[in-house]
Formats: C-alpha cells, sequence, structure tokens
C-alpha cells in the first residue's frame, strides 16, 4: 500500500491548475445510461473514483474510451444488474439506479456498504424512485426497482440532515425519462447538482420535462457531431489548495477555478484574516500577518461544505485562540481529529463539535488516513510541521484528488511517494 512521506517547514508558492470536479463527473457519467447516444464528456479528471464508475458502466454494457480528460460513452445495449463486486468499492456507484430505472424501469444494483464518515443511507434516494411509481425492494444485499411505467410527481427529498446531494442527482436521473413533470422540493443546490441538469441537456435528453433544483436548466454549447459536455472545476480541491496556500504559503493562485462556488469558503479565509484577490478564474490567497480563529458550521450548499471542514480543522490547529466546529451534514465526520493530535493539535471533541485551541507548532508522526477529505487534511497539517509525517493508507486520496503530492511539490512542497 502505498504511503506518503510529507517534509515539513517549506513554503509554498506559485499557480496550481484546478482539475474537473469528481463529484459532479461522477452522476454525469451515470446519466450517460439514460440514452443510446454516444455522448462525451471533457475535463474528467483522473481519479480511482472516476475508474471505478467507468468499469460499472462498461460491466452493465456501455462502450467507453477515454484518452487524457475525455471519455466517450455510448450505451447502447444495457444490463441492469451491477452486483456486490462492482460496486462495493465506491458508495457514489447508488447513481446508477436512476437512469436504469428511467430507461429500462428495471435496476438491481447491490446496496454499498457502511462508510468511516458515518452511516449513510439512501432511504431518500429510493422514496424519490417510489413517488414516481416504482417498485422497491431489499433483498439479499440488493436494491431491486421495477416498473410498468414511471410517472412524474411532486417529490420532497429534504431529510433530518437537509437535502441530499446523490439523491437529488438519482431522483432526477430516473424523472428525465418519467411521463409528466417531476418537481423535486427540498433538492440539493449544490453546484455538481445543478451541473447535472446542465448536462442532461448537453447529453441531448429531454430536461423539458424537468424542474431542476433551483428551476434552472442550461444548454449547452454544440461542437461538432456530438454536444460536448465539460465538467465544472473541482471546488473542493480548489478550496483545499487555498487552505494549502493558507497554512503554508507565502503566495498561492488557484487557476481554472470557479470563484462563485467557493463563495463559503473565501468568506471564512477572509474572516480568518487572509488575503484574497479574485479573477474570473483564479484566486489568489497571501498570508498578512494577523489571523483570527473561527467559528464553522457545516451546511448543505451555499453554506460552508463538509467536505472541507477536515482541512480547515488542519488549518485552525495552528492558528491563535480557539475554532469551534460544528459538523451538522455528517455528525461523525470527524475521524481526522484524533490522528491531529498525533501530530500535537490540541481538539476537544464533542458530539458533533469540535474545539480547537490552536498550537504555535505541529510535528510530524506516522498517521493514518481514513477517508478522502480526512487525508488531505493530514498532508495540509503535515506541510508547516516540524519533521517528517508518514502517511499510511493514501489510496484514499487518490480517490479525489489528481497528483496531490507532485501538484504541492510543484508550488515548494517536499512530498515524497512510497510505492508498496
Ligand atoms: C455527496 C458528496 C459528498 C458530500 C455530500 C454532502 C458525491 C459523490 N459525494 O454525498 O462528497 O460530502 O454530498 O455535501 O457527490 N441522507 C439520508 N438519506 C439519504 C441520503 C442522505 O439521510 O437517502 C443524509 C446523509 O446521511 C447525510 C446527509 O443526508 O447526513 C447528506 O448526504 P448526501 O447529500 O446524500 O451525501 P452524498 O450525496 O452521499
Amino acid at each position: 500500500m502505498d504511503k506518503i512521506l510529507v517534509h515539513g517547514g517549506r513554503s509554498l508558492e506559485g499557480d496550481v491548475r484546478i482539475g474537473g470536479s469528481k463529484n459532479s463527473a461522477l452522476p454525469i457519467l451515470a446519466a450517460t445510461l439514460l440514452t443510446k447516444e454516444k455522448c462525451v464528456i471533457d475535463r474528467v479528471p483522473d481519479l480511482s473514483d472516476i475508474h471505478y464508475m467507468l468499469t460499472i458502466l462498461g460491466r452493465l454494457g456501455a462502450e467507453v474510451e477515454r484518452a487524457s480528460g475525455v471519455v466517450q460513452i455510448r450505451a447502447e445495449k444495457i444490463i441492469t444488474e451491477a452486483p456486490y463486486e462492482i460496486v462495493r468499492k465506491m458508495r457514489a456507484s447508488v447513481c446508477v439506479l436512476g437512469p436504469l430505472l428511467g430507461r429500462e424501469k428495471s435496476a438491481k444494483v447491490s446496496l454499498p456498504g457502511g462508510c468511516v464518515i458515518g452511516d449513510r443511507p439512501i432511504d431518500l434516494h429510493l422514496k424519490g424512485f417510489e413517488a414516481l411509481g416504482a417498485k422497491v425492494t431489499v433483498k439479499g444485499g440488493d436494491i431491486i426497482l421495477s416498473a410498468d411505467k414511471l410517472t412524474g410527481a411532486r417529490i420532497n427529498l429534504r431529510g433530518r440532515h437537509g437535502p441530499t446531494v446523490l439523491g437529488t442527482g438519482n431522483v432526477m436521473m430516473a424523472a428525465v425519462l418519467a411521463e409528466g413533470t417531476t418537481v423535486i422540493e427540498g433538492a440539493a443546490e449544490e453546484p455538481e447538482v445543478i451541473d447535472l441538469a446542465r448536462d442532461q441537456m448537453g447529453l441531448k435528453l429531454s430536461a423539458s420535462q424537468l424542474h431542476a433544483a433551483d428551476g434552472r436548466v442550461w444548454l449547452r454549447e454544440h461542437r461538432g457531431e456530438f454536444d460536448v459536455v465539460s465538467v465544472i472545476p473541482d471546488r473542493i480541491e480548489a478550496g483545499t489548495f487555498l487552505v494549502a496556500g493558507a497554512i503554508a504559503g507565502k503566495r498561492v493562485t488557484i487557476t481554472r477555478t470557479e470563484p462563485r462556488h467557493l463563495e463559503a469558503v473565501l468568506t471564512a479565509l477572509r474572516t480568518a484574516g487572509f488575503d484574497l484577490s479574485l479573477t474570473s478564474d483564479s484566486v489568489t490567497i497571501s498570508p498578512n500577518g494577523s489571523r483570527r480563529p473561527l467559528h464553522l458550521e457545516t451546511l448543505p450548499y451555499p453554506g460552508f461544505p463538509t467536505d472541507m471542514q477536515a482541512q480547515f480543522c488542519a488549518m485552525l490547529a495552528t492558528m491563535e485562540g480557539t475554532s469551534v466546529v460544528t459538523e451538522t451534514v455528517f455528525p461523525q465526520r470527524f475521524m481526522h481529529v484524533a490522528e491531529l493530535k498525533r501530530m500535537g493539535a490540541t481538539i476537544d471533541l464533542d458530539d458533533h463539535r469540535a474545539t480547537i485551541h490552536g498550537v504555535e507548532r505541529l510535528s510530524g508522526a506516522p498517521v493514518m488516513a481514513s477517508d478522502l477529505r480526512a487525508s488531505a487534511a493530514l498532508v495540509l497539517a503535515a506541510l508547516p510541521a516540524d519533521g517528517v509525517t508518514e502517511i499510511n493508507r493514501v489510496y484514499h486520496i487518490d480517490r479525489g484528488y489528481e497528483a496531490i503530492d507532485e501538484k504541492l511539490n510543484g508550488l515548494g512542497a517536499h512530498i515524497e511517494r512510497v510505492k508498496a
């Protein structure tokens, strides 16, 4: 199993280019099952989660070709069963349910297992499918969906912890091929959900029946024979590199990004005392000496993203004063706290709230990556730490960051990847 060694103490400076969004690309790739036509998707990031999704699509019968960031998919003939051995590696594989149900009125997909960031039910996805007219059965670890026909409906998808991102996408994908209009209330409004709604137009599907999360559907440009949809920039990768700049930077610029999707993160960084300058597709962060602790609460978009919580904990661990971070989306998502404490952080964890007493410096230690964003937080914490931090189980980080070690080294960090 690969590990990463971060030699702490280098300062970062320069530009880093942000890739396409993983969380946007995954459901867009699944949406190609909705049509027999060839789909071309651009700016698909090179990540292991994307590779799993392409493997699943291939096993369902789609022809998949990939050349650097461009993926071409033709799902002319498909089967509707995805067994455990192919879906177990990635929770987001549930987003083939919606398109299979929409197109074939039938799906049998293994129920994904648990996840370290907490119990991750899919009851809201199933509620949406039922409202469209599907019969839902869970048997032998599989979710079995069947319908004679799907009919548009008014569906409320708001759950105990707010809206569901993949659930909204899943129900949208089934609903585009249902008869009549579907209105999803309590829908997630994350940019990835809006991107999916927009790209279903690009994939030449009938979006006339669809009311997307906030009623907005964009038309795509038409390039050549096929519409090409281009995945939006990854706002979580962007935020992670801004925090790297905040923690260890003299001046770091993220490019090919979408600052409008980063507002909550930019506000938090400004409140913490960092200088930010923006263009239409870049953000530059520079320290200005005076820093302030933060009170943060994760919320659905446009609130502060849960996917940036761990990285901010790493930053606040070395900022003077006491910060409080409250997690409302995935209340158990604090696996990184124990590892940050191994590096010398002082953090009290009380239910879904972390109280962080900033210390002057962290020190390198062997630590364990537990999930994607927690792993990124450990890399960030290690950048200014004394000595070497050894991060094990880095396959978690490769699920969602394209060459994070190489990109940080390009800014001046000293990170080695040790192949197992
Ligand atoms: C997506 C993102 C993930 C992000 C999360 C919240 C992808 C591939 N993943 O995950 O990175 O952290 O949004 O922004 O896009 N819930 C239910 N019932 C359901 C579905 C969800 O109770 O049927 C709960 C969850 O347990 C959680 C909350 O709703 O407490 C939000 O989860 P959800 O938005 O569904 O997360 P994902 O779409 O799985």
